[in-house]
């Protein structure tokens, strides 16, 4: 692909600064070289190797069969593709059962060029966390709607409704900011406890379904094309970029950027109250 430059390379200090000048950025997911350049150049700060392959490119009703190997692989083409984001990838389901086995699999995916590695848990992460990030692996904590717990939440729906849970939640993000994790990802959570996990903790949070008020948004590259799988129901937190755009598929990334930084999206009608 030609005339597509990098950018200033983003590192977790770059969202870092962010949040404390109160600017937002956007996050997409990427599976491929292709993909990986096209929205990195279109200036999105954070890829991520989301275990979502397992629906989006699989085929799965879950992302439970998704392995290290294959998110291995999937990382290695999207750090050819990079041009200059911030990578995070999935650890996927049982790859991090216990603490030392958070070390191998997040080893194996730091060797094949991730920046930062997203671990989906509460409290019982903390341990993992301290030991990765004590190792010099950024760990993202993704907390709320957890998609490799699906069978014990009973279904995909919002988390966090009812005020002993929003309680917890908020406890369970500071203990985990204090073992050491560097980003916090909150999906499908209510607008006031987003805003409350946000506003207390000092590092950057992303959400996906969490309102306006964290300090990033994320995005299933599919859902915001507009090509979600028939397979998949389309949340209502999803919102297809493609027609805002006046340049086709590069268009909808820039604009999904615009929209996230300028506050436009998430709107009411994409957020849980
Ligand atoms: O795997 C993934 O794509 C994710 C996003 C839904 C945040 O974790």
């Amino acid at each position: 692909m030609s005339n597509q430059s990098a950018h200033t390379p983003v590192s977790i200090t770059t969202l870092a600064k962010r949040k404390e000048k109160g600017q937002k950025f956007a996050c997409l997911t990427a599976y491929d070289a292709l993909f990986a350049e096209l929205i990195s150049s279109s200036g999105i700060e954070v890829l991520l190797v989301g275990d979502s392959l397992g629906m989006v490119l699989q085929g799965h009703d879950s992302t439970l069969p998704v392995t290290i190997e294959e998110m291995v692989y999937h990382m290695q083409c999207v750090r050819r593709g990079n041009r200059g984001s911030l990578i995070m990838a999935d650890l996927p389901f049982m790859s991090y059962a216990s603490a030392n086995q958070s070390l191998e699999s997040a080893a194996a995916l730091m060797r094949a060029g991730a920046h930062i590695v997203k671990l989906e848990g509460g409290a019982w992460l903390a341990e993992s966390t301290r030991l990765l990030a004590e190792r010099g692996i950024p760990v993202c904590t993704h907390m709320g709607l957890t998609p490799q717990s699906i069978n014990r939440l009973g279904g995909f729906r919002v988390q966090g409704r009812n005020p002993d849970q929003a309680s917890t939640m908020l406890e369970e993000a500071q203990l985990l900011e204090d073992s050491g994790a560097s980003l916090l990802l909150l999906e499908c959570v209510p607008v006031a406890l987003a805003k409350a996990i946000t506003e207390k903790l000092e590092i950057p949070v992303i959400g996906i379904g969490a309102g306006p008020d964290t300090d990033g948004q994320i995005m299933v590259l599919h859902d915001m094309l507009g090509i979600t799988p028939s397979t998949i129901r389309t949340p209502k937190f999803v919102k297809n970029f493609l027609p805002d755009s006046n340049d086709g598929i590069r268009g909808a990334f820039i604009a999904y950027a615009a929209a996230v930084r300028s506050g436009a999206f998430p709107s009411a009608e994409h957020s849980f109250s």
